[in-house]
Formats: structure tokens, C-alpha cells, sequence
């Protein structure tokens, strides 16, 4: 018996068109967001984290955030990011280098933590690495949504790619999938290529890469799509600016103090849903094996914004 017996060809196209265009990475997020903050002093987590989750139960990808200058760019500032990643099923975890607080500020054994030098690198690693373990152990008590770590992802911006580059070359277990916005990352090149089936999405805003340079050509996004395996796509999007993916406040500041090249405001909404799009579509795609995704990473036709790079390798 043929599946569309009885049925009209022309309700099955409207039925099929319906429900693709509900799949539409680039389409508002479903869910009810909320966040939680852990503090190092109430918590007892490593970092200071922020999480932004759907309010529903059910399964949800879990993806960990390092901000731009080596995490010292707090997620708060990204929360537009994490949480229309949240929106659209994510469980968002950003991870702060150095955060303060008015606990921290009125405690009377307040110290500033120092961190320089390589020794603070590798001790930087160590804390992302164990407040992710933290996130795992203790999230589950505080919200309903569950994470489901066999599908981790990391996402970084800026700097905060260069740690992220060497913690995936440290584990090969750590994440199924990395995005890596606006990269800049030193280690890149001195890294020997990373033999893993990590899943791996390189993205650039164009005039990240234009005076007054924000992101360097050789250490950025092409770079690192070359140091890694596969499944991997590079994009580069037309006209926008490193800064443009901040809450507004701090892109108020970057935009002002020109200290790199930002688009003008009208159309900052439509870009950070435009990064959430390709992000989601990306890891339907690449994570939970929804091929109908991969047109919209891999595709112009099927991408809102236009784009001046697009390449991917899907031969593993
Ligand atoms: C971006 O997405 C959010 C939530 O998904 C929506 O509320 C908002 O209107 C969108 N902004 C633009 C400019 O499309
Ligand atoms: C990370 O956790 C390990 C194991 O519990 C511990 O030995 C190490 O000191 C921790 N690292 C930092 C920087 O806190
Ligand atoms: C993750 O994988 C392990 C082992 O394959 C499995 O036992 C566990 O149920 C999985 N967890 C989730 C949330 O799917
Ligand atoms: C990358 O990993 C290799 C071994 O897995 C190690 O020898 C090398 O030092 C690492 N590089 C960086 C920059 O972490
Ligand atoms: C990817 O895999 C191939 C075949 O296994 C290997 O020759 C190559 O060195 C790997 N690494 C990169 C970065 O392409």
C-alpha cells in the first residue's frame, strides 16, 4: 500500500512544507528560558557559572562557553547568545575566568585571583575542566531539564577559542562537537592537526578581520578548520563585526571606543539569531544526525545572512 492512499498530493506538500518550516534552525526558539548563577564562594564550584536552560523537562544538548580574552569576558555579556541557544533546546554553561561579585567585594578576605604567565594557563585549563565536572555532578538538582552529556559541545569567542583549541587537544573525550566564533587563537599555530571525529564549526564575522584587526588571519577560523578532521564547515558572514555578538552594553562600548569594526545597530537582533541558527543547525545536524539540517550550514539558499566564505569536509 502506498503511504499517500487517500491523501491529496497537494495537503501531504502543505503538511511537509509546515512541519520543515517548523525544523528551520533560523526560526525563534520553542523554549521558556531561565538561568541560574554558581558562585565559587556559595557554590563551592571552581568558576563562576552561568547557566541558561529551556524550562522544560526533557533531554537537552548541554554547551560550554568560554568568552572572549581568555574567558575574562564574562558570559553574562553573551546572555542574548545563550539564551536564544536556550530557546532552541540548548543547556548553556559560561564559564567566567574572573567574575565579581558584592559577595566577593564586601567579603572581608576578598583577594583578587591571579592568574598570569603559562602556569596560569594550564591552571586556567584545570578549572574549566573541573567546574565542567562540577556542572555535571550538581546541575541536575537545579532544573528539570536534563543535559545529556554523551552530546556535549563547546563554544568559545574570541581568545577564549585559544583555550578551547587546547582543551580539545588535551581530550579527545571531552565534546562531540566544537564551535568556535570569531577565533583568535595563538595556539593555533603550534598545534599539530587534532586527529579526532570532534565535529567542528569554524565562524567569522568579515570585519573581525579588518582594521583595526580583531581577529588575525593565520590564527583565525581558517586555521583552525585546517588543524581539524572532520565533519567540519568554515563560514565567514558578510558584513559583521566582532563585537556584534556582546549584549548591547558592552557592544555599546566596543562600538564607541572602535575597538573593532561593528555593523550599526538595527540589525544586531537579526545577527546573534542568525549565529544561533547556524549553531543549532550545525549540531542537529552533526550530533543527532538530522540531515535535513545540513543544508542550512552548508547552503547560502537556505541562510538568511550572505556569507563571503562557505566550505565544508565531510570525508572522514
Ligand atoms: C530574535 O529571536 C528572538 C527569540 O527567538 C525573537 O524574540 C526576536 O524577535 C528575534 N529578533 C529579530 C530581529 O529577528
Ligand atoms: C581540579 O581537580 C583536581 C581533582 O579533583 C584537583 O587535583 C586539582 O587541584 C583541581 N585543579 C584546580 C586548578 O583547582
Ligand atoms: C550516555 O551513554 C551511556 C553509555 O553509552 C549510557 O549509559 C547513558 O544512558 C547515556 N546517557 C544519556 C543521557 O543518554
Ligand atoms: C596537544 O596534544 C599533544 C599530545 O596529545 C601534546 O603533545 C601537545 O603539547 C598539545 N599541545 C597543546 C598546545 O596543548
Ligand atoms: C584526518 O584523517 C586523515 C585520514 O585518517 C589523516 O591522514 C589526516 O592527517 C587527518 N588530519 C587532518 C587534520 O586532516
Amino acid at each position: 500500500m502506498k503511504p499517500s492512499q487517500g491523501i491529496p498530493a497537494t495537503v501531504l506538500l502543505i503538511i511537509c512544507l509546515v512541519s520543515s518550516q517548523g525544523d528551520n534552525p533560523y526560526n525563534p526558539g520553542q523554549y521558556g528560558v531561565d538561568s541560574l548563577d554558581f558562585s565559587p564562594q556559595k557554590d563551592d564550584i571552581p568558576l563562576h557559572t552561568k547557566v541558561f536552560f529551556p524550562k522544560s523537562t526533557g533531554k537537552f544538548t548541554p554547551i560550554v562557553f568560554i568568552g572572549g580574552l581568555y574567558g575574562w569576558v564574562v558570559s553574562e555579556s553573551y546572555s542574548t547568545l545563550l539564551s536564544n541557544l536556550a530557546s532552541h533546546g540548548y543547556i548553556a554553561v559560561g564559564m567566567d575566568r574572573f567574575y565579581l561579585d558584592q559577595t566577593d567585594l564586601s567579603s572581608p578576605d576578598f583577594k583578587p585571583r591571579k592568574i598570569s604567565g603559562l602556569e596560569g594557563e594550564s591552571q586556567a585549563l584545570q578549572l574549566y575542566f573541573n567546574t565542567t565536572q562540577w556542572i555535571k555532578t550538581h546541575l541536575k538538582r537545579q532544573i528539570v531539564a536534563t543535559a545529556d552529556w554523551n552530546k556535549t559541545s563547546l563554544l568559545c569567542h574570541s581568545a577564549g577559542c585559544d583555550d578551547t583549541l587546547v582543551m580539545v587537544n588535551l581530550s579527545r573525550t571531552i565534546a562531540q562537537a566544537s564551535v568556535f566564533l570569531d577565533p583568535m587563537s595563538v595556539n593555533a599555530m603550534i598545534l599539530q592537526p587534532i586527529e579526532s571525529k570532534l565535529k567542528v564549526l569554524a565562524y567569522m564575522s568579515q570585519l573581525s578581520e579588518e582594521k583595526p584587526m580583531c581577529c588575525i588571519p593565520g590564527t583565525d577560523y581558517k586555521k583552525i578548520y585546517d588543524l581539524v578532521n572532520c565533519t567540519k564547515v568554515r563560514v565567514q558572514v558578510k558584513d559583521f563585526g566582532h563585537c556584534d555578538i556582546l549584549d548591547d552594553l558592552l557592544w555599546e562600548a566596543c562600538h564607541i571606543a572602535h575597538a573593532c569594526r561593528t555593523t550599526d545597530n538595527k540589525k544586531l537582533g537579526i545577527y546573534r539569531n542568525f549565529t544561533t541558527g547556524v549553531i543549532d543547525g550545525f549540531l542537529q545536524w552533526t550530533l543527532h544526525g538530522n540531515v535535513d539540517m545540513q543544508k542550512y550550514v552548508t547552503n547560502q539558499a537556505y541562510m538568511p545572512l550572505p556569507l563571503v566564505d562557505l566550505a565544508f569536509d565531510l570525508t572522514c
